[in-house]
């Protein structure tokens, strides 16, 4: 790893360092560099590094011996799967977890950028932390995250949040260790955040959250640079893990009992297309993961740019791929889809949804949609609601649009009030009730196939899990069937859940059919 894009700030205190007879001063850097929205969004001129060799420094083990970590987590999936990361990291050190803030000795924030409320969060919570550090000198707080990655969030950080103790960003997590160190020698805020295209980390120890459904990672990075998103900048470029490293992961995951994995991608259509020597899509991911015994294979999240027929074909052939599609569309508008830089229009998403549906004929089609962008018109959100009755998704993300400091729609002229933007999107939100509440109105008297997760969040006298097509299902039934596929018949549809009747657990022949 090029020891210039290793930047952090910070003093050791030689002291401290002397009095374990260690000399850690190899593994940090002195020089501090802020991080940078415009070299993030370089694109090209680096290779990807590919590491297969992580290790916990013999230095560093048992460093966390009697103390416990605490992360809390913002945002995406991706970033949830980034805090099992780093949960693999603290456990391998020694650290314990952790439920709660207060008798945490390390706490980290895993930050999302994607909207203001977003950032907003965090700052509250940073807010909240103060009195903690302040009972206790002791405690080390980090951020990290994409939020880290952002120059005017260091800076703030840096002037006005001094209970932090450190903050790295995306592409140095695999740094934890020596980051740690440097924040429990040093006096400063150490600041570790890597403004680089991204390279590409295997074998880092992984503490996954529950035994039943897993994230699996196919590729980092965004290089579609959507003129609101600030991901592109936060996440690096493109790239993706290597078929046998991706195959590997998911055969042992099987092994392990797992019933369900998600394919995790900030836009996993992309994937394989920086290879220069294999020609291997996700189509082609998808194909092989059907042939391993593991009952449910999902992806996220797609962009129609990228979404090519083959993985529609491939798709169709059903088995333990499930037709459960997350397609956003952003817009109805395709002036505003131009100048979202989103690359299709109205009418070519309506011909792709065609040829999904043409395929693969009971697909659930959900959606991501953004209200308010920069001089949306009435006409043009109105193109939104059309489209959404037209193609009638299950389910949407709905947003109002948040201007992210550095992307090209932060600067344009913004001329529609937020009480305008508000009111688009309660009207928005009706629309996607109504066309949840049909969707789930289907299954009334229907069979369903659930994976169940556990008790039902409101009420621990019932278990709860999803359907192939993503629905939540509560039902009752004795609790040795966590973790099992199960058919339910169900007997009432609500707009967000269904209520039913246990039948029985699914085999496994009938599953592997
Ligand atoms: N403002 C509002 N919503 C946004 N999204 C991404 N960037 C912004 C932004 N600046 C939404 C998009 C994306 C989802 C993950 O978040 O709909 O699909
Ligand atoms: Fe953001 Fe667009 Fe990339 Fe999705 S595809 S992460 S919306 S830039």
């Amino acid at each position: 790893m090029n020891e210039e894009q290793r930047l952090s700030i910070g003093e050791v205190k030689p002291a401290i360092a002397n009095k374990e007879e260690k000399d850690y001063s190899q593994y940090f850097q002195t020089v501090y560099e802020p991080p940078s929205l415009k070299k993030a969004r370089r694109r090209g001129g680096e290779e990807v590094s590919y590491f297969d060799d992580f290790e916990i420094d013999e230095r560093f083990k048992g460093m966390g011996n009697g103390r416990k970590f605490y992360i809390r987590t913002y945002g995406c999936q991706m970033n949830e799967h980034d805090t099992e990361v780093m949960a693999g990291i603290f456990s391998a050190l020694g650290y314990e977890a952790t439920t709660t803030v207060d008798d945490a000795d390390v706490i980290l924030l895993n930050t999302c950028a994607i909207r203001e409320n977003a950032e907003n969060k965090v700052f509250g919570e940073l807010g909240h932390l103060k009195p903690l550090k302040q009972r206790n000198p002791e405690l080390v707080i980090g951020v990290c995250g994409c939020m880290s990655q952002e120059e005017s969030v260091v800076n703030k950080i840096l002037q006005t949040y001094d209970q932090v103790d450190m903050i790295f960003g995306t592409h140095n997590i695999h740094r934890l260790p020596n980051i740690l160190t440097e924040a429990y020698l040093s006096k400063e805020m150490v600041v570790e955040v890597w403004s680089k295209e991204g390279d590409i980390i295997e074998n880092l120890p992984k503490v996954r959250h529950g035994d039943i459904k897993a994230w699996v990672n196919i590729m980092y990075g965004c290089d579609k640079f959507c003129t609101y998103c600030i991901v592109p900048y936060t996440r690096g470029k493109e790239r993706s893990r290597r078929p046998e490293d991706i195959i590997q992961e998911v055969r042992h995951l099987a092994a392990q009992g797992y019933q369900e994995i998600t394919l995790l991608g900030q836009n996993v259509n992309a994937y394989g297309k920086d290879f220069d020597d294999l020609n291997y899509r996700l189509a082609d991911l998808m194909d092989d993961l059907r042939y391993i015994d593991i009952p449910r294979v999902r992806f996220t999240t797609s962009h129609p740019w990228d979404f090519e027929d083959e993985l529609i074909e491939v798709l169709a052939k059903g088995g333990n791929l499930v037709e459960h599609i997350h397609l956003p569309v952003q817009s109805g508008s395709s002036s505003i889809l131009k100048i979202m830089g989103r690359t299709y229009t109205r009418e070519s998403y309506i011909e792709l949804v065609e040829k999904i549906r043409k395929a693969i004929p009971d697909v659930a089609l959900t959606t991501d949609i953004i209200v308010g962008f920069p001089n949306e018109t009435d006409e043009q959100f109105e193109e939104t609601l059309t489209l959404f009755e037209e193609m009638k998704f299950e389910m949407a993300f709905t947003y109002i649009y948040s201007p992210r400091d550095g992307t090209p729609a932060a600067r344009m002229e913004d001329n529609i009030p937020m009480d305008v933007k508000k009111e688009r999107l309660q009207r928005l939100n009706k629309v996607v009730n109504k066309y949840a509440a049909k969707a789930m109105d289907k299954y009334e008297g229907e069979i369903v196939e659930v994976l169940v997760e556990g008790e039902s969040k409101k009420n621990d006298e019932v278990l709860s899990g999803y359907t192939r097509k993503n629905k939540l299902v509560n039902f009752k039934a004795p609790k040795s069937v966590i973790g099992k596929l199960v058919k339910v018949k169900v007997t009432v549809a609500r707009t967000w859940s269904l209520n039913g009747e246990f039948l029985h657990v699914v085999e496994r022949e009938e599953v592997m059919n």
